[in-house]
């Protein structure tokens, strides 16, 4: 197989979807790769290195689009990549579609067969390709918002920790899944009060359990995300239902009686967000104010910190991209029942429930679809 990894154009993402590793070992199993001029360069790899490792370096998108069989990415297309769409491309990315239908038509009409990180499953029916990236974001949501609760950047100057003598910030993190976990660690680092809010009884019980005591759980509902979000200074988005338009737990109303100055980083803004009043932002314009209350709703956080996302997400793309080019997308996709659930759109057909209900369109089930 042609596999073409090309520059991501994603307002300020960094990130590459193979590493000169992943070049080297589809190389070795007979592909060639078409890897687009610069495209590892601000994740911290060269050209030189990709060469190296086998890869033909190509000048332009087009190209790498255009002459592979199976295209990887990191983020979904961005409407300027349409024009590459093409009966019989495998587009391997993370697509992101419930909340897009433009891209969803797109991809329908092109026919091209989208296989989203994001839906991908493994035996334990966890999401292998998502949780790297939540690792990242649910990290990074505790630092960002610690710098927007700044003065300067128009939070109300808590710092997160407090001092000796002063209590530390109130922190409330919806939905305690991967990012959530993740986000309750830092924060308990740095010192906060932290509260975590889950609607799965399972899942707090485990965090009780893994936190020793040292975070507070609560089941989620209006009434004590109401109070949660009102005591809190920092409130982190990430609530998940695969493949399906987040809920808006946090309303309108819960963000109006929120603190003036407090900060909320709604990480679960790629599946629409989990709060009434995000809307997505960028690395160059991330942030916004609602009601005194700061908003940073940024749809690729990870690509900020492009080295260790791109190493962490490609050490667990690169065995199903192996898979796919050796077999090929259809193969692949009978063998393996986790990664038929990454199927999103194939020759014209939806084949993803929870985009479908998300977007109030048909579908077609994976294995109807490919048989
Ligand atoms: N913005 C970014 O750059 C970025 C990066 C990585 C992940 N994400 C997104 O973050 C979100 C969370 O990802 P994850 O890997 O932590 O998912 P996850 O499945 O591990 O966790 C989701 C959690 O939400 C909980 N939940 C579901 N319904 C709920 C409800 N009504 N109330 C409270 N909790 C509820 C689930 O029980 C689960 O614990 C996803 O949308 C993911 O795409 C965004």
């Amino acid at each position: 197989m042609i596999v073409g990894v090309p520059k991501e154009v994603k307002d300020n993402e960094a990130r590459v979807g193979v590493t000169p590793a992943g070049v080297m070992a589809l190389v070795e199993a007979g592909h060639t790769v078409l890897v687009e001029t610069q495209a590892g360069v601000q994740s911290g790899f060269q050209d030189s290195e990709y060469q190296d490792a086998g890869a033909e370096i190509v000048g332009e998108a087009g190209y790498v689009w255009g002459k592979s069989d199976l295209v990887v990415k990191v983020k979904e297309p961005i409407e300027g990549e349409y024009v590459y769409f093409r009966e019989g491309l495998v587009l391997f990315t993370y697509l992101h579609l419930a909340p897009v239908p433009d891209l969803t038509d797109r991809l329908l009409a092109a026919k091209v067969t989208g296989i989203a990180y994001e839906t991908v499953r493994d035996r334990q029916g966890t999401l292998p390709l998502l949780t790297p990236m939540s690792e990242v974001a649910g990290r990074m949501s505790i630092q960002v918002g610690a710098t927007y609760l700044e003065k300067e950047r128009g939070g109300s100057g808590i710092l997160l920790g407090g001092v000796p003598g002063v209590l530390p910030a109130q922190v409330c993190i919806v939905g305690g899944g991967i990012v959530g976990s993740n986000a309750a660690r830092i924060a308990l680092g740095m010192g906060a009060r932290v509260t975590v809010v889950d609607s799965n009884l399972k899942r707090l019980r485990e965090l009780d359990e893994v936190f020793n005591g040292r975070i507070h759980t609560l089941a989620s509902n209006s009434y004590n995300l109401s109070q949660a979000t009102q005591e809190a200074d920092l409130v982190i988005g990430g609530v998940l239902i695969p493949g399906s338009t987040a809920p808006k737990l946090v309303t309108r109303r819960m963000v109006s009686e929120m603190k003036s100055g407090a900060v909320i980083v709604d990480v679960a803004i790629d599946q629409g967000g989990c709060v009434e009043t995000a809307r997505p932002t960028s690395h160059s314009n991330p942030s916004y104010i609602v009601d005194g209350v700061v908003h940073y709703c940024v749809t690729n956080m990870p690509g900020a910190v492009p080295h260790t996302s791109t190493l962490a997400l490609t050490n667990a793309t690169f065995p199903y991209l192996l898979r796919i080019a050796n077999r090929g997308a259809r193969e692949a996709l009978r063998q393996d029942a986790g990664l038929a659930e990454g199927l999103n759109t194939w020759l014209g057909m939806l084949t993803h429930r929870g985009v479908a209900e998300s977007q109030q369109r048909q579908w077609t089930a994976v294995a109807d679809a490919i048989a």
